[in-house]
Parts: structure tokens; C-alpha cells; sequence
């Protein structure tokens, strides 16, 4: 790699690249004044590029009076080009924190490439700078270097992948970005056609429909990085525009598809030097949301979730046994290592459950001194209470934190409140951890919306045995569904895809769909699968959120070259903007 980047440019040789065996060479360096130093005469400068950077030192006995005069007045972030010799530093210059720091180059020549004025930040890593400022100067946010790091973590990561999937016989193929909606759950960003006055694509927040046309088109493998556009609230872990990495198989089950996929990451966590033991676990989804209450259970600590509805549905404490008799459940976490804190630190907590949507946050606190404090102790009988002492585990020290709900709102609750404990009393979560849930169900009842929706998307294949329930229960009907699940995040989700066009029909019909809207918006996906579509199934990969955990970022921010800020807009390029009455008048549009 060193030596081709000396190639085709102005150098021969790389700020990160020169080590003892070079000392006496002559050699030429290009880069930016990262640090400059003026030490009694002679001028140290710190020269930068993206391999590293080499001390140079500018002494007036070796250089021309209009270089050195140059080197004397050269602010930060000038571009240089340097022409010396390597020269082995003297014991006490050696710098053993510097990859280069056995050598200096002592300059001959020195030409100012280009000045700069004085950057708004330092280009350093860690700095503190709010994250606007960063982007509005993205170009130089990139200049540091945990961000080109970042950046080329992001190519090996995708170039791995491309590799795996090349070697297994995947084909790469482009699918439009003007497109059609494809239902991901999002909404959708539109762009309106001039020569269609009042028709609009929609940017793909997949490539869904179009892989699975690719499956009916007899490509059989097919991959894409390719990029999605979601408009939807933005999180550290979620952007408009990400990229996927979206893979299809034709004559598969889901069994396939996992195996392809775990030898895809195996060889692409190799690539980048970190270690996992394959297989992976698969764990169904009801497994899932029994012990983490989460479909992207953090797996590396335990805390898990007890179910103790049985233990308590009679008991006196009406909060618990009324939620346990009509159809609710009652779960908690011990936390251990939290028995001690205040009551006033503990109430805080149910803040936390009720963003979550908790009516109340019921604790008992165990304190180290044998103690036991709680508001709610009084309402239990002596063998209620021993029993779930017994199911949670109860030592001195541990705080027990219950949520009593549907199911859905008790586990969200108490897993929003497991992570927030493990970061909280900083519970040890290194390494990487990956997994399957599988199983999901097809279906979930959209509260808000008053009416089914597929839980993937409706293209998936319900369990064999669950198809004569799609239409009479929906909500018990399975699928073939696999979400791939790293420290808690979902990284990547996919399915085995209807392939009959009598089930699509049905499972659209069960999300709302009259027959007419069935057939405007998916009637060319009915007549495909109506022409000889064969099994498939695949799956799609966010590659911004597996590089942002490979490499140990917060945000997929600091993984994506030009991101969004959390309002979806650009600071540098002012994006999305304003255009002109013309422009709206050849796209036949008004704005309010
Ligand atoms: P899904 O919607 O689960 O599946 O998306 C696949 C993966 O893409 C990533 N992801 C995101 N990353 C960043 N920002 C976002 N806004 C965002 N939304 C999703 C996640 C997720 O696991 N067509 C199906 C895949 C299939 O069935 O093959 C799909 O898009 O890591
Ligand atoms: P209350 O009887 O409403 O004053 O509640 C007594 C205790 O139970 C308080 O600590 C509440 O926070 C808690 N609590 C109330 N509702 C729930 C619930 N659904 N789940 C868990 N704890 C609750």
C-alpha cells in the first residue's frame, strides 16, 4: 500500500512510512504543517498526511534564505512539499510514541504547496468541538486522524464484504434511486418528476422490491452496497441516507441465508483484526423478549429479566395483582451493586420506565447493611416476598427495579432500564458479541394506526404451518425472519420472502390493503411472483452501524464522510435549501 501511494504523486516517499533503514536516503514528503516549532534557530515541523507524520527539521546552513525564511513564517495547516534526507535523531530526541520517531528528514528544499487561514478547530484527535462546528468544516474534520482511520475502517469493512460475497458467486447490481415507495416503515422522501406534473418518486428505503425482481429475473446471487433514505427521527444509531449491505439468494431457506451470512462476517471481522467465535448463536425471538425484553438483546452482561407474575397475581399489592389478572405481566431486574443508593437516586429511575411508557416504577433496595427499603415490602406476604427473593436472586446490595404492564411496555421498560443500570454502575461490556434472533412474529397490531403491520415487511414468508391463520389470527401466524444482532444493536435483518402470489395477496390485505391498492401499488410485484418467481430470501446489512461498532464510536456519524445532523440537514453544504420559484414551476409545485 506504502509504496503504491508513492506513485503518480509529487513524493516518494509517505509521512507515515520512513523508519532507521531509510536514514540517508534523500527523499521527497508532501503534507500539512501539522506542528511547527522554532528552537533557536532551527525549525521543526511536524508534517502530516494520512500515513503518519515525520519531524522535519529547516536549518539555515541547508537551505536556500527564501525556504527557510518560508519555513519561518508557515502557519498551521499549510501544504508543503519537502525535499531531504533521513537522518537518524539523537538518543535523547528519539520519540518512542511516534511510528517515525527513530528519524527526521532535514530539509533541502522546502515549497509552500498552499497557505491556509487559521482552522476554526485543531486537527487533533479527541477534540471537544460541538459536533455542527465539525461538520460545517467536514473536509477538516477529516483531516484528523481518528476520522481517516474511521473512513478506511469503513472501505476494509465494505471491501471485505465485497470480497466474501464475490468468492460465493454474487452478483453486484445497481437498483434505481428513483424509485417507488417500498414499505420499511418509514416515510418516504420524494422527489416530483417535471415531465410527470404531480407524480413523485420516492427514494428507495430499500432495494427490497427490486432484489427480489432480480430473484424472478433468474440472477439467482445478488449483492449492493447500497444506499437507503428513511425519513424518520434521527438517533445516534440512525441516519436518512445509510448504506446497506443488501444481499438476495434464490432457492434458499433461512438456514441458507444465516450460513452464507456468518461465513461473509467471518471472513470480514478477520479483515479487520477482530476475533468471534462461529457459529453464532440463534435465539428465538420470544427467548429474546423473555430474558432482555428487547429484539437486539446486549448479551455480553446478564441482568436479565424475571418474570414473577405467577408469584404475585394474588398479592395484596393491588398495582401488581390487577395488571397479573387481566392479562398483563409483572417482570423485574436485579441490579446488583445498587442496594445503597439514595432513595431519591432510585425514584429518578422512573423518569427513565416512564418515557418508556410505565405507569410507575416499583423498587425494593437490599442495602449492603442487611437491610431492606421500600415502599411497596409492606404489601407482600412472608412466602411472596421469599419467593421472589428467591427467583431474582437476592443478595445484600442489590436493587430490585419491577415494571407491571402489557408485556410489550413492561419489557421495554425493563430493558431501557437494564442498560441504563449497566452503564450506570459501569458493568464491564468489551469485546463484540454477535447473535440471531429468529422467529419473528409476521405481524403486530399498530396501536396508533389502529391496524396490522408486518413486523419486517410484508413480503415475508409466514411459517408453513401458520399460513391457514393469516387471515382469522394474524398476530399468532410466525415468519422466516433472522435480525443479525451486535452489542446490542441490530446490524442487520432479513427474510425468507413470499414467493406466492395468493399468500402476498392475503398478507397485504391483513396490513389494510383493499384489493385495488394491492394491485396500484404491487401489482407488478403480484404479476412477478405470478410468472415463475422462485424461492428467495435474503437479507440486508446497516454497514454504518458495524463499522461504528468495530470501531468503537458513539455515533454512525463518525463513521459516514458527510452525515446529517439530527435535524436531517447539512451545515456544510446548507442542504436542504431553498430553490427557485422557476425550479418549483417546472416540477408543477407550490410551497405553502
Ligand atoms: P431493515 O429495515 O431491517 O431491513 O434494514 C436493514 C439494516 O439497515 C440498518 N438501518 C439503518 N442504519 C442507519 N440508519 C437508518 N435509518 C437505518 N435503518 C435501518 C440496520 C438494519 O438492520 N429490506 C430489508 C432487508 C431484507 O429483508 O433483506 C430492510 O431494509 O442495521
Ligand atoms: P401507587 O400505589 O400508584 O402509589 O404505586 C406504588 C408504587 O408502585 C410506586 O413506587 C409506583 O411507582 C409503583 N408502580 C405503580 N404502577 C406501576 C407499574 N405499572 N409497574 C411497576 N411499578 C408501578
Amino acid at each position: 500500500m506504502t509504496d503504491y501511494m508513492n506513485e503518480y504523486c509529487m513524493h516518494t516517499a509517505t509521512c507515515g512510512q520512513l523508519r532507521k533503514d531509510n536514514v540517508g536516503e534523500e527523499v521527497t514528503l508532501t503534507g500539512w504543517a501539522w506542528h511547527n516549532r522554532d528552537h533557536g534557530g532551527l525549525i521543526f515541523i511536524d508534517l502530516r498526511d494520512r500515513s503518519g507524520y515525520t519531524q522535519i527539521v529547516v536549518d539555515p546552513d541547508c537551505v536556500s534564505a527564501a525556504d527557510f525564511e518560508a519555513a519561518e513564517h508557515l502557519g498551521r495547516e499549510y501544504v508543503l512539499k519537502v525535499t531531504g534526507v533521513v537522518r537518524e535523531r539523537a538518543p535523547e530526541a528519539v520519540n518512542p510514541n511516534m511510528e517515525t520517531g527513530d528519524i527526521e528528514v532535514l530539509a533541502k528544499e522546502l515549497t509552500v504547496l498552499n497557505t491556509s487561514v487559521t482552522p476554526p478547530f485543531a486537527i487533533e484527535n479527541g477534540i471537544e468541538t460541538d459536533e455542527t462546528t465539525r461538520m460545517k468544516w467536514r473536509y477538516l474534520d477529516i483531516r484528523r486522524p481518528e476520522m481517516f482511520e474511521a473512513l478506511h475502517l469503513r472501505h476494509k469493512v465494505a471491501q471485505a464484504m465485497r470480497n466474501a460475497l464475490n468468492e460465493r458467486g454474487f452478483l453486484e447490481v445497481e437498483t434505481p434511486i428513483l424509485a417507488n415507495s417500498t414499505p420499511e416503515g418509514a416515510r418516504d422522501y420524494i422527489v416530483p418528476s417535471r415531465p410527470n406534473p404531480g407524480r413523485f418518486y420516492a427514494l428507495p428505503q430499500s432495494p427490497q422490491q427490486f432484489k427480489q425482481m432480480l430473484m424472478v429475473g433468474g440472477i439467482e446471487r445478488y449483492y449492493q452496497i447500497a444506499r437507503c433514505f428513511r425519513d424518520e427521527d434521527l438517533r445516534a444509531d440512525r441516519q436518512p441516507e445509510f448504506t446497506q449491505v443488501d444481499i438476495e439468494m434464490s432457492f434458499v431457506e433461512g438456514d441458507d441465508v444465516i450460513d452464507m451470512m456468518e461465513g461473509v462476517m467471518a471472513e470480514t471481522l478477520e479483515a479487520v483484526g477482530v476475533e468471534h467465535e462461529f457459529p453464532l448463536q440463534r435465539m428465538q425471538y420470544s427467548e429474546a423478549m423473555d430474558r432482555f425484553g428487547c429484539d437486539r438483546p446486549d448479551t455480553r452482561f446478564g441482568m436479565e429479566l424475571v418474570d414473577i407474575t405467577d408469584i404475585v397475581k394474588d398479592s395484596g399489592f393491588k398495582v401488581f395483582s390487577s395488571v397479573a389478572q387481566n392479562g398483563g405481566i409483572v417482570k423485574a431486574i436485579n441490579a446488583k451493586g445498587a442496594g445503597d443508593w439514595s432513595r431519591g437516586d432510585v425514584e429518578k429511575l422512573a423518569d427513565i420506565a416512564a418515557e418508556n411508557g410505565a405507569k410507575g416504577m416499583a423498587w425494593i433496595a437490599f442495602t449492603t447493611d442487611g437491610q431492606e427499603k421500600s415502599p411497596i415490602i409492606k404489601f407482600f406476604t412472608d412466602e411472596e416476598f421469599a419467593a421472589f427473593k428467591e427467583a431474582m436472586d437476592v443478595e445484600p446490595g442489590d436493587l430490585l427495579l419491577f415494571a407491571a404492564d402489557k408485556p410489550e411496555v413492561a419489557n421495554a421498560v425493563l430493558s431501557a432500564l437494564r442498560l441504563h443500570m449497566a452503564d450506570a454502575l459501569d458493568i464491564p461490556r468489551e469485546g463484540h458479541q454477535l447473535l440471531w434472533v429468529v422467529n419473528f412474529p409476521m405481524f403486530r397490531y399498530d396501536e396508533d394506526e389502529k391496524k396490522y403491520a408486518a413486523e419486517h415487511h410484508p413480503f415475508t414468508h409466514v411459517l408453513d404451518e401458520d399460513l391457514d391463520k393469516i387471515d382469522t389470527d394474524p398476530l399468532a401466524c410466525g415468519s422466516y425472519s433472522y435480525d443479525l444482532v451486535m452489542d446490542g444493536f441490530e446490524v442487520g435483518g432479513g427474510t425468507i420472502r413470499i414467493h406466492n402470489a395468493d399468500e402476498q395477496r392475503r398478507v397485504l390485505r391483513v396490513c389494510g390493503l383493499t384489493d385495488e391498492e394491492i394491485d396500484e401499488k404491487f401489482g407488478h410485484l403480484i404479476h412477478a411472483l405470478e410468472l415463475g418467481a422462485p424461492p428467495h430470501g435474503g437479507i440486508a446489512l446497516g454497514l454504518d452501524r458495524l463499522v461504528m461498532l468495530l470501531g468503537g464510536k458513539q455515533s454512525i456519524r463518525d463513521v459516514i464522510a458527510f452525515p446529517k445532523t439530527s435535524s436531517a440537514s447539512d451545515p456544510m453544504t446548507g442542504a436542504p435549501s431553498a430553490v427557485t420559484p422557476r425550479q418549483l414551476k417546472e416540477v408543477s409545485l407550490r410551497t405553502m
